[in-house]
This record gives structure tokens, sequence and C-alpha cells, in this order.
């Protein structure tokens, strides 16, 4: 017998590289349902050549299905995954909204898929900047230990959901086809759809991702740094970041700067990334080979270059980081959750429901 899964969230960016993560998946997969909001129940979309209407999300949409990937955001989460829980589904959450919740696995499988074995119904995906680091900072972490993290992202618009991308090909239309400025092309949500301001993304780079916290970091900044903590299950890693969207449809790359506990040579660094599951070493610069974004498209790896010493502090390292945001990023990291689960019998309905049902 195989799973009946359902993807929340189905028609979105992220829901339709689900569809497709799970059409290459190894999970044995009997059904699968699509479900989203009022705006595109109805709308028939394919899965392995089969048409599937979507349906409509609902508390009582969970019946029969053992596992949930949820990409429809944190309040539709918050809403709906506790019901999924309580119908017996294991529940992928690809928001923030149960990232920090003790009771919520917070998983790369690649770095901690042990942390899946106490999970309560409910497993989170990491913010798709956070996973890529991860990825490419793990390997170090396990040979040298890791001090601190500095890194700053250059994000693509993708991050921000199917609307964002339409914004960006709209206004670099205008700019290119229509002679408009880039300063007087109109932004309708770029930086963020929460905030008040909106600002062009053509020809810009916007060091705004989500609304900003009391500390003058934004919620996405703060995300890199709380999640790294809780996925490394160490408190102690500094990590400071500094999100910035750029005019790319998809794959973010960082620009990520580390001090290890012990001198780590950097012929070693590179051989640790390069023999690390998920991750591509890159480094060739007397050849001009390092990670690029047009080149990650459509990989679910992380690829890692542009290794190198820090000048001043012994323990400092750089590297450049890249990988697509819409698969490891999201839809991969998320299907191989799900590929884990069950690898490790963890696909199973949970006993005592530590979710509120709103
Ligand atoms: N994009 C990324 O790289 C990325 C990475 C990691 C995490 N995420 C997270 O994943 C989530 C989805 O992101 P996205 O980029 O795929 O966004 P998106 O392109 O805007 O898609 C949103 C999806 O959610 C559905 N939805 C909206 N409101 C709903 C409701 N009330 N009930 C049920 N479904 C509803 C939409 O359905 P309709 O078609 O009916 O509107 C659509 O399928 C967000 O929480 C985001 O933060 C995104």
């Amino acid at each position: 017998m195989g799973y009946t899964v359902a993807v929340v969230g189905a028609t979105g960016a992220v829901g339709t590289r689900m569809i497709t993560m799970l059409e290459e998946s190894t999970l044995p997969i009997d059904k699968v349902r699509l479900l989203s909001s009022a705006r595109s129940a109805g709308k028939v979309l394919q899965y392995k050549g089969q048409d599937i209407e979507v349906e409509l999300t609902t508390e009582d949409s969970f019946e029969g299905v053992d596992i949930a990937l949820f990409s429809a955001g944190g309040s539709v989460s918050a809403k709906f995954a506790p019901y999924a829980v309580k119908a017996g589904a294991v529940v992928v959450d690809n928001t923030s909204f149960f990232r920090q919740n003790p009771d919520v696995p917070l998983v790369v499988p690649e770095v901690n898929a042990h942390a899946l074995d106490a999970h309560n119904g409910i497993i989170a995906c990491p913010n798709c900047s956070t996973i890529q680091m991860m990825v490419a900072l793990e390997p170090v972490r396990q040979k040298w230990g890791l001090d601190r993290i500095i890194v700053s992202t250059y994000q693509a618009v993708s991050g921000a959901g199917q609307s964002a991308i339409n914004e960006t090909e709209r206004e670099l239309k205008e700019v290119l086809n229509d002679g408009v400025n880039p300063r007087d092309v109109k932004a309708d949500i770029l930086p963020c759809g929460g905030d008040k301001k909106h600002f062009p993304i053509a020809f810009n780079a916007l060091p705004q991702i989500d609304v900003f916290t009391d500390n003058d970091y934004t919620y996405e900044e703060m995300k890199m740094t709380k999640e790294t903590k809780k996925i490394m299950e160490d408190d102690s890693i500094a990590v400071s970041a500094t999100c910035v969207r750029i005019p790319v449809l998809s794959a973010h790359s960082e620009s990520v700067y580390i001090e290890t506990k012990e001198v780590a040579p950097i012929e070693e660094v590179k051989a640790a990334i390069a023999a690390f599951p998920g991750a591509v070493l890159e480094d060739d610069v007397a050849n001009q080979v390092y990670p690029q974004a047009v080149n990650a498209v459509g990989s679910r790896d992380t690829f890692v270059g542009r290794i190198r010493k820090d000048l001043d502090a012994e323990k400092g390292i750089h590297m450049w980081v890249v990988s697509d945001n819409l698969l490891k990023g999201a839809a991969w990291n998320s299907v191989q959750i799900a590929e884990t689960l069950h690898e490790r019998g963890l696909v199973r309905p949970t006993a005592e429901l530590k979710f509120e049902l709103k």
C-alpha cells in the first residue's frame, strides 16, 4: 500500500515544484491531493500526466491523508496543520509558523535527520536561505567547530512567491521595452507584501526581506540566526545576517564568512564540503569555476565555491554558496523530509495532539 499525499498551496511557486518533486520521489504514493484557497479551487493541475482537480482547503480536507506538505503561508499552516495531524497525517510545513516551536523538529535531512525521531506530527522545513547555508557549513562544523557566521544574501524574487516573480517580469519589461526609468516603475509587492512601502526590484538591490523586527534586523535575517542555532543544536554559534533581494528569478546566492573553533586548512575544508551529501564543490578560480545562480536552477544540490582564508583572522574563512530556493530551499527539502520519514518508519498517526485546533 502506498501513501495518500496532500499538497496545501499546490498552485504556488513552491507547491508546483512540490508536485514535480513528488513525481520524481522514491516514496510509494497511491494518491496525490492538491489543495489551495477558493481562488484556485476547481483548477486542474497534472501529476504524472493525470489531471487532478484542486480542492478548497478546509478542516475536513485531511481524512485519509498520510503525508501533508504545507506551503500556503504561515496563517494557513497555523489554522489547518493541526487538523491534518488530528486526522492522522504527518505534516511537513514549509512556512515559518512552527519552526521555533519546541515540539516541532526543524530539519535539513543531511544535517539533522535524527531530530525526526521525536516528531509529534509536524516537522518544519527551514527558511530557504538557512537550508543552503546549513548544507555548506555542517561539514565544516563537524570537523573544526563553528564560533561565528556572518552572512550576506543575494536572494531571488521567487522566494517571495509567484506574485513577486510576476512583478519583477513586468518591471523589467517596462524598463527594457518601454524605456521607463527604474526609479519610476510602480511596485506593489516587494520588498515584502506586509510592509507599508513598495520599491522597484528591476535594476535594483533591496536590503529588506520580510518586515523589520525590534532590533533593526528583518525577520528573514532573524530566521537565519535562530534556525541555524536550532538545526545545529548549538546556541553559542554567533550568527548575523544581512538579507538582500536582487532581480534574479530563482536561486539564492550567499557570501558566508565563518570563524571556526580550530584552524581549518583550506584544502581540507574543500574536501570535507565536496564529500558532504547534497553539497557540490565548484571551486577552481584559475579556470573561473565558481557557483552561479543560473547554473543552480533546477538542481537539488547546494553549490559551494570561492573558499578562501580570511586575510587577517587565522580561523576566518569566506565562501560563496548557491542553491535553488524553490527546490533545496523549499520543495525538495520538504519531499526529502517525507522520504526520510518513510525510510525511518515514522509516517504514522500521532497519539497525543500537541497543537491547538483553531
Ligand atoms: N518561495 C520560496 O522560495 C519559499 C521558500 C521557503 C518557504 N516558502 C514559504 O512557502 C509558502 C508559500 O510560498 P510560495 O512562494 O509558494 O507562495 P505563492 O506562490 O504565493 O503561493 C501561495 C500558495 O498558497 C495558497 N493559499 C493562499 N491562501 C490560502 C488559503 N487561505 N488556503 C489554502 N491555500 C492558500 C495559494 O493558493 P491560490 O492559488 O488559491 O491563491 C498558493 O497555492 C510561504 O509561507 C513561504 O514563506 C517559500
